[in-house]
């Protein structure tokens, strides 16, 4: 079987290296020329734990190449993929334009039939959208079938998350579409993965519904978190607890900074959108998005709180990425919090595994250090703001004799409180009780 993607963003080239391993020839496409250059080197232009070594494993294999040539990705194609990016308008709306255009280059150069996938998170309707402005631009009629195939893969766990996942929605009106669509997934059905296949318009909404309730489940314990933090509780009990209940589940209630990266609260925008559109209001995504952007505002105040206010301060930071094991910086909790510091005039000694150089970019006030004892040296306190495995288990006697103020300001609640607390360190974390004398409020 013979495929095409077109963007090489996370999702495209995730979506490629996983079926070229599957055995299919994929060609992957995207407008920049310098990026299928470096995809053409094996150099993935992002960092995804196992990507790189998989797309070099396909292209020495001849199933995956890279080009700019459009007309070479669709042709002989049985499956087309969408997978450009859809971002944010200022209204909260998906934008459409990268979409459109390829529908109506789609338009212009199917020869044969295919089957065209959107892998992009769409709004509803966009399934219909796309078939109506391919036929719009056919110079001659040739058949084709569009449906729904929403991604779940998470970033820094991309591959294993396509390879095995919970379910595989297929959102299709014809039954040739989704035969080749459920060949294409063969792999996977024989590891006996659930599919569902359905409507388009229920496809599209299955995404929104579930991006935007792990986003409802974060804001919801980081809600419980700030309640517990008035009332001498402890949220990670609480959360486990919670947990156990098999009708709620363990998974995303892990309080923090907030969510961030380039889905959630993008998608939680495009839910109230849509529903405002539709008159169907969503109010606890609007609400998910308000308590999103106050547990952001939260942990700049509880940091400012802790040091008696930065100004003139220096900071350790542990972590800029939105979460571990990527270098995506979009909407990154932490790069956010970072900003609004530096802004109250202190100064900020940053490491991060992979998303540094990035940072620094684009917060050049930022001093890059090596590691997280480097990032400690002479600082006024640090700030634990992503949780890579690096810097769970760290020497904190080490960690507490570089600092100036024995303060470690956990916004991961990585630690055991009374560990830290042990080393003579005043410990803050979320939703939990500070432990440890506070060096800056006791005189
Ligand atoms: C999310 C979804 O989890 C994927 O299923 C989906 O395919 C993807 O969006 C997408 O639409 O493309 P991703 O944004 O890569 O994946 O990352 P998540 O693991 O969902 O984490 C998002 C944010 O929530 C991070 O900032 C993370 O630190 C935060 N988070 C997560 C918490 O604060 N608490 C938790 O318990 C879990």
């Amino acid at each position: 079987m013979r495929i095409g993607v077109l963007g090489t963003g996370y999702v495209g080239l995730v979506t490629g290296a996983c079926f070229a391993e599957f055995g299919i020839t994929v060609t992957c496409m995207d407008p920049d020329a310098a990026r299928i250059d470096r995809l053409n080197r094996d150099d993935v232009p992002f960092y995804e734990p196992g990507l790189a070594e998989l797309a070099a494993k396909g292209r020495r294999a001849g199933r995956l190449s890279f080009t700019t040539d459009f007309a070479r990705t669709v042709d002989k194609a049985q499956v087309v993929f969408i997978a450009v990016g859809t971002p944010s308008r200022p209204d909260g709306s998906a934008d459409l334009s990268q979409v459109d255009d390829v529908a109506r280059r789609l338009g212009r150069g199917l020869t044969d039939y295919a089957v065209v996938a959107a892998k992009s998170t769409v709004p509803v309707g966009t399934a219909a959208r796309v078939r109506d402005t391919i036929r719009a631009h056919q110079a001659r009629p040739v058949d084709f079938d569009v449906v729904s195939n929403p991604e779940f893969l998470r970033e820094g766990s991309a591959i294993g998350d396509f390879m095995r996942p919970d379910r595989v929605i297929i959102g299709a009106d014809s039954e040739r579409a989704t035969a080749i669509m459920k060949e294409l997934y063969r792999p996977l059905y024989l590891i006996e993965t659930p599919f569902i296949v359905t409507g388009a318009h229920t496809a599209e909404l299955i995404k929104y519904a579930s991006n935007v309730f792990l986003a409802a489940k974060i804001s919801f314990i980081n809600e419980i978190a700030n309640l517990c933090e008035c009332m001498d509780a402890d949220v990670q009990t609480v959360a486990k607890a919670m947990g156990l209940d098999k009708r709620i589940g363990s998974k995303f209630l892990h309080a923090g900074p907030g969510y961030g990266g380039s889905c959630l609260g993008k998608d939680a925008a495009a839910l109230v959108h849509l529903g405002d559109e539709a008159g169907a209001a969503m109010h606890l995504a609007a609400a998910t998005i308000r308590v999103n952007e106050q547990q952001r505002a939260r942990m700049v105040e509880k940091i400012r709180d802790t040091l008696n206010g930065v100004r003139g301060k220096t900071l350790a930071f542990w972590g800029l990425s939105f979460k571990p094991n990527t270098d995506d910086l979009r909407d990154s909790p932490a790069l956010s919090i970072a900003a609004r510091l530096l802004k109250d005039g202190c100064a900020i000694r940053a490491c991060d595994p992979e998303g540094l150089a990035a940072a620094r970019r684009a917060l050049p006030a930022l001093t890059g250090c090596e590691d997280p004892y480097d990032a400690a040296t002479g600082a006024d306190a640090v700030v634990l703001a992503t949780e890579w495995n690096q810097f769970r288990n760290l020497d904190l006697d080490r960690v507490k004799s570089l600092l100036r103020a024995p303060v470690l300001i956990d916004l991961r609640n990585v630690y055991d409180p009374e560990r830290v607390a042990a080393c003579g360190m005043h410990y803050v974390s979320v939703g939990r009780p500070a432990v440890g004398v506070n060096p800056y409020k006791t005189s």
